[in-house]
């Protein structure tokens, strides 16, 4: 699989996926401190948005959240068109459409997984975005809508071979299909079962094209399996419950021996930031809970964030032997 990374500028081996409300650049700038290599993605953000509302606000990031890229939920070609040049002027790496997510909220804007039903205006999009910009342009979808008789996988190889003759680089497949009238959460549950063998098929048909694969992946050995089908495995809710769990993952698929920093240490990092981002502290700590999962201290850090204390985290980091 190792030419095909080498086209893409980025190399997608672990990336971690978009998540609306959980993904903002404060939960991202406190994952690089864990894992320099892993891809980010941006939380989804509506075109409209990007046109229309406050572009530093939805957009801005810092450098060192590099490789980073942008994910736009819409369906309008011109608009699409419009949002990549923005993306790429912001500085993003990689733009990406978002045709999987099943929420009604962004069903009724025409995007999501409802576009799997319009592969070909998801082609477009990506077409016109290729027009735009020389980034690389990624969709993000699932193996098919629910009502799809059978395993979905004809569905999927029709899905991908429209998008790949628009120009499409990298498909990212959460290996579920997608209920649209159910909530993300059922949509994400033991019920709407995973099968990974259909995403499997898939980048034996497209060896040519960069294939990612999403969903339940819950420890860096269940990513290293997937990699033996697959270019890449997206991580989603592991990393925000247990993000330290990501600390091996320079070292295990990217060959970067660079030192592990421990929980004490990724911490100490972070405080500058918190310091200078005390008006955003209601939204940043959340991001921060899951760094002691499983941790015999867990509860205090967590009550200690809860209260947005800086000086008492000051103290809990001091008392930390590492
Ligand atoms: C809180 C939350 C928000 C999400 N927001 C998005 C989103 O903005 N765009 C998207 O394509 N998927 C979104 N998803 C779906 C994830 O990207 C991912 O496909 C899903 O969580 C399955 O991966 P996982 O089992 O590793 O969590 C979201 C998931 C969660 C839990």
């Amino acid at each position: 699989m190792h030419e095909i990374q080498e086209k893409n500028t980025i190399n997608h081996k672990i990336s971690i996926a978009p998540m609306l409300d959980w993904t903002d650049r404060h939960f991202r700038f406190f994952l690089r401190q864990i894992t320099k290599k892993a891809v980010f993605y941006s939380e989804m953000i509506a075109a409209p948005a990007i046109l229309l509302g406050n572009k530093e606000k939805l957009l801005g990031f810092d450098e060192k959240e590099h490789p980073l890229v942008l994910q736009i939920g819409g369906s309008h070609p011109k608009m699409m068109q419009d949002c990549a040049r923005i993306g790429f002027d912001y500085g993003y790496k990689e733009l990406n459409i978002n045709a999987g997510c099943p929420s009604s909220r962004v069903q009724s804007g025409k995007f999501g997984a409802i576009l799997m039903k319009t592969p070909e205006l998801v082609a477009e999009c990506v077409s016109n975005m290729k027009a735009a910009t020389p980034l690389p342009v990624s969709v993000k979808t699932r193996i098919s809508l629910s009502d799809v008789a059978g395993d979905g996988f004809e569905a999927l190889f029709n899905f991908a071979n429209l998008v790949k003759q628009a120009g499409c680089a990298h498909l990212i497949v959460h290996a579920r299909k997608a209920k649209l009238n159910w909530s993300p959460k059922d949509n994400r549950a033991d019920k709407m079962g995973l099968n990974y063998d259909v995403v499997y098929r898939l980048k034996k048909s497209f060896p040519d094209m960069l294939i990612s694969i999403n969903g339940n992946i819950l420890s860096l050995e269940s990513a290293k399996q997937h990699l033996e089908y697959v270019d890449g495995a997206m991580i989603g809710r592991l990393a925000y419950g247990n993000p330290y769990i990501l600390a091996e993952v320079d070292q295990i698929f990217y060959q970067d021996d660079h030192l592990i920093l421990s929980r004490k240490e990724i911490l100490e990092n972070m405080m500058p930031y918190l310091e200078k981002n005390k008006e955003s502290l209601s939204i940043i700590m959340p991001h921060l809970m899951g760094l002691f999962h499983g941790q015999q201290n867990a509860k205090t850090y967590k009550q200690i964030l809860a209260a947005k204390d800086l000086e008492a985290l000051k103290t809990f980091i001091k008392n930390k032997e590492n």
